[in-house]
């Protein structure tokens, strides 16, 4: 199985998302510059891939921090942690991951400067570790969910690739063929960036997993025929009142599921709930390159000097949405008292 991202020899490895599946190549960071970089540019994405990776660059950051003096490094580390938190805005589990790591540091203030570095490396490690357990619960819980030979319809990347391992949206239909349900998928291509074309339909193919492709603007046809069962969807992040964000088009999947009567679910880790806002008007939505809309195949496609918006994510109420599924259970209406009682178990 191909490995996401992974701690090695004091380099972070990741696998090179933007040129799969052509080709199968591993990128080596060397420091925590060439992280942030990596997560901007979408050499790895997926928010709880995002967390990881944010978590590996902060110690990567830190044990390449030349000094004996406690103060030198802790000042360093508030740099390291600005540079990995201006990646990008949306994913919820960056500033989890990034707060996690600076709340181990204030924690272990008694360490001396080389047993932080080294309890650093560990954590991010560790981080590493949880997010692939989280994922298989998250495929457990919403594996019953699925009934057996439905047909699955999902949108973006919420597999392996979008996480340490295994996938929260895709963990799920693991999940449910790991329970002895024949579950199929069909994958939203997921313009502009194709996360859909170029990595739901690779990883699911070199899983096994019956997948068949469409193009975003099939996904109503498809339903209006009876051939969809379920939506299930990955998010980046979730306001308290259960308002979701996720890539862009979500959105029109959960109003067209609405209306063919298909239930929606979003599968997510608890890092992904964002409890500090109070519904989805909060989030943050990152606007990309307009090339990614004009160009195609690094070809223009459309005219020169056209008007051009490229949201990355949008915003799916809470009203369309069945449940969403942790890996502490599943929150159904209403979402603020569920949410909550989440954080408690
Ligand atoms: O822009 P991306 O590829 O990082 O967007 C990814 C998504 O929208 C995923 O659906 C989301 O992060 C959930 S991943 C388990």
């Amino acid at each position: 199985m191909f490995k996401i991202v992974e701690w090695k020899s004091n380099t972070v490895v990741m696998i090179d998302q933007r040129i799969l599946p052509a080709k199968e190549k591993y990128l080596v960071l060397r420091d925590y510059k060439a992280v942030a970089k990596a997560i901007k540019d979408m050499v790895v994405r997926g928010a709880p891939a995002i967390g990881v990776s944010a978590a590996m660059g902060f110690a990567l950051g830190a044990i390449k921090v030349k000094t004996n003096d406690k103060k030198v490094l802790l000042r360093e580390l508030k740099k390291i942690t600005k540079v990995l938190a201006a990646t990008r805005p949306t994913a919820v589990n960056l500033f989890w991951a990034l707060n996690r790591m600076n709340d181990f540091v204030e924690a272990n203030a008694e360490l001396s400067v080389e047993a932080l570095k080294k309890a650093l490396v560990a954590e991010a490690k560790r981080i590493h570790k949880e997010d692939i357990e989280i994922n298989k619960a998250i495929g457990k819980n919403g594996g019953r969910l699925m009934k057996k030979n439905w047909t699955v319809l999902t949108h973006c990347n919420a597999g392996a690739l979008a996480t340490a391992g295994y996938g929260t949206a895709l963990g799920v239909i693991r999940g449910a063929i790991e329970a002895g349900k024949n579950v199929k998928v069909f994958a939203d291509e997921t313009r502009p960036f194709m996360q859909g074309t170029r990595l739901t339909a690779w990883e699911l193919k070199k899983d096994k997993i019956d997948v068949t492709l469409i193009t975003d603007n099939m996904a109503g046809h498809m339903m209006s025929k009876g051939l969809i069962d379920a939506v299930v969807v990955g998010s980046d992040r979730i306001a308290s009142n259960g308002d979701i964000a996720n890539k862009i088009g979500t959105y029109m999947v959960a109003v067209l599921a609405k209306e063919h009567k298909i239930p929606f679910y979003v599968a997510a880790p608890l890092s992904t709930i964002d409890m500090a806002i109070k519904d989805g008007t909060e989030i943050p939505i990152e606007e990309r390159d307009t090339k990614e809309v004009t160009h195609w195949a690094g070809k223009r496609v459309a005219p020169a000097g056209i008007n051009v918006l490229n949201p990355a994510f949008d915003v799916t109420p809470a009203k369309f949405v069945a449940g969403i599924i942790t890996e502490k259970g599943v929150a159904t209406r209403p979402y603020r008292a569920a949410i909550k009682k989440l954080f408690t178990k």
